[in-house]
């Protein structure tokens, strides 16, 4: 195994796109941002050095950080940010994975700017299993936001209105041609009769993804760095925070044309959303095809809330589940928890001007607690060093505090509470969570990430779950397994997992206006016997608040 090391700087860069300049975060100056290139056991070392005059950290998204949340990122949950003008290494070690991930900035909606791929091959020697493509390329997709984002963040939480929305989706940073005063066009060049791999990410803040190509198939080959049974779509639906390899084999003859690929946004909700489309151009390389005014093909994309395609979408993805790479559903479950995930609302504070429903302002939570951050600690370092005291508690419900008909008419007083509540899992516990969606100010579908594990995906469905009925239709054989599962709009997801390594690990949605408004939560797994199943210390130069 290797160590790789890279150097983060965070500094302002201008950036042109749809004819407006402006000064914004990079890394490096780049956006997006460089690519972590890796191999599976490899030791990667990235020193993040802040030039900003904003606290910011860094987020290895889907790394496990075995024993060693201390490198996750997320900020005030395990981790102090990192000052202007300061720095701190994330250290890490590639454990056991290997696939498309990617990092992001974990503060404020900072990864607007911020992000980035990790790409971890095999081992030496190791092969695919699926055939080996003549090339490899990487699409992240993305969000530009011509106004500032400082100003986009102030706006939704200030104000407790929805966010402004972004003013085009990006391909690789650039938002392609069908937007006005668009200069900017990803091209993927491509032979005939060719199989490629195309890592996909979705970095967007707040929307899901449909992407495709026109006149093309896509054979998705692996999920959040797990690989999945191959199978054959037109269409893949991706959400915030999930990475999706497909294959893609070009047509063996001299097209008359090229081809857009296209991604359009897959959203519930209730309120205003960016309903536009991002393009790039997938180009023959070829002699006979140098006409550049061949006509281009579009594809054509699901609806909005085209939610039954994204249902059976997810049915389709399956675990390779084979003897090399082994699916562990735990089969026995040691703790069940059901969680309603949603938004809400709250009070309006004396000094703002509210503009959620009713003058209220809107809040999201799980099981009605909507999550505050401590701002003087990270919960990490408030469990490591044994200070919860006036930090957190470690009463968070197992259940919903009150039932009610969840994707029916909601009850009226449907506030939220505020708090910082985690739940302690002992070191090992086999975790089943249910997670329900619910109609409080409208159903909506939400992006759950985990940190620090990858669950399986046990079923899934719409209404309420029935714990009587619903378990028996359960697939515990070859579950899909990932680090972000979609909850259905209006619907359910159980996902299962083992709690087997120490630490304070995140969740939340990856849409990053919910978490901002509170759909977020802590896990604190204990420390096992054996000392691979011990919570590291800090590394020295751990920021402070
Ligand atoms: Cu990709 Cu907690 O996030």
């Amino acid at each position: 195994a290797a160590i790789k090391n890279y150097q983060f700087d965070i500094g302002l860069q201008n950036v042109t796109r749809l004819c407006h300049t402006k000064s914004m975060l990079t890394v490096n100056g780049q956006f997006p941002g460089p690519t972590i290139y890796a191999r599976e056991g490899d030791r990667v070392i990235v020193k993040v050095v802040n030039h900003a005059a904003n606290n910011v950290t860094i987020h290895w998204h889907g790394i496990r950080q075995l024993q060693n949340p201390w490198a996750d990122g997320p900020a005030y949950i395990t981790q102090c940010p990192i000052q202007t003008n300061q720095s701190y290494v994330y250290d890490f070690t590639l454990v056991g994975q290997r696939g498309t991930l990617l990092w992001h900035a974990h503060i404020s909606w900072l990864r607007a700017t911020i992000y980035g791929p990790i790409i971890i091959l095999p081992k030496f020697g190791v092969p695919y299993p699926f055939p080996k493509p003549y090339e490899e390329i990487t699409i992240i997709l993305g969000e530009w936001f011509n106004a500032d984002i400082e100003a986009v963040i102030s706006q939704a939480l200030q104000t407790g209105a929805g966010p402004n929305i972004s003013d085009a989706y990006t391909i690789n940073g650039l938002p392609g041609p069908l937007y006005n005063c668009s200069k900017d066009t990803y091209k993927l060049k491509v032979k005939p009769g060719t199989t490629y791999l195309l890592r996909m990410i979705n970095a967007a803040l707040n929307d899901e993804l449909f992407f495709s190509i026109a006149n093309h198939k896509l054979t998705v080959v692996e999920v959040d760095a797990l690989y999945v049974k191959p199978f054959t779509t037109d269409i893949i639906l991706i959400t915030p925070g999930q990475t999706t390899n497909v294959l893609l084999t070009t047509k063996p003859y001299v097209p008359s044309s090229s081809f857009l690929m296209a991604a359009s946004p897959y959203n519930t909700g209730q309120g205003t959303f960016d309903n536009t489309t991002t393009a790039g151009i997938l180009e023959y390389q070829s002699p006979l095809n140098n006409n550049k005014n061949l006509p281009l093909m579009r594809p054509i994309l699901p609806g909005l809330n085209d939610t039954s395609f994204v249902a059976n979408f997810s049915r389709r993805l399956r675990s390779l589940a084979n003897f090399q790479y082994p699916a562990n559903v735990p089969q026995t479950v040691d703790k069940k928890f059901y969680f309603t995930v949603g938004l809400g609302t709250s009070p309006c504070p004396k000094n703002q001007t509210c503009q959620g429903p009713n003058g209220t302002k809107f809040a999201a939570s799980v099981n009605n607690e909507s999550f505050v951050l401590p701002t003087s600690t990270s919960i990490l370092q408030a469990y490591f060093f044994k200070q919860s005291k006036g930090v957190y508690t470690t009463d968070f419900p197992d259940n919903p505090p009150f039932p009610f008909n969840y994707t029916g008419t909601p009850p009226n007083n449907t506030f939220v509470d505020n708090s910082t509540k985690v739940k302690v899992l002992p070191f090992n516990t086999a975790v089943e969570v249910v997670l329900q969606d619910t109609s409080i100010q409208g159903v909506e579908s939400h992006p759950l990430h985990l940190h620090g594990f990858n669950f399986f995906i046990v079923g899934q469905g719409f209404g309420n779950y029935n714990p009587n009925t619903d378990p028996s239709k359960f697939n515990l054989v070859d579950p899909v397994e990932r680090n972000t599962a979609g909850v259905p709009s209006g619907g359910w997801v159980a996902v299962r997992f083992r709690a087997d390594n120490p630490g304070v690990w995140f969740m939340h949605c990856h849409l990053d206006v919910h978490t901002s408004w509170g759909l977020k939560m802590v896990w604190i797994v204990l420390d096992g016997d054996l000392p691979s199943q011990k919570l590291l210390p800090p590394p020295y130069d751990l920021p402070k608040c």
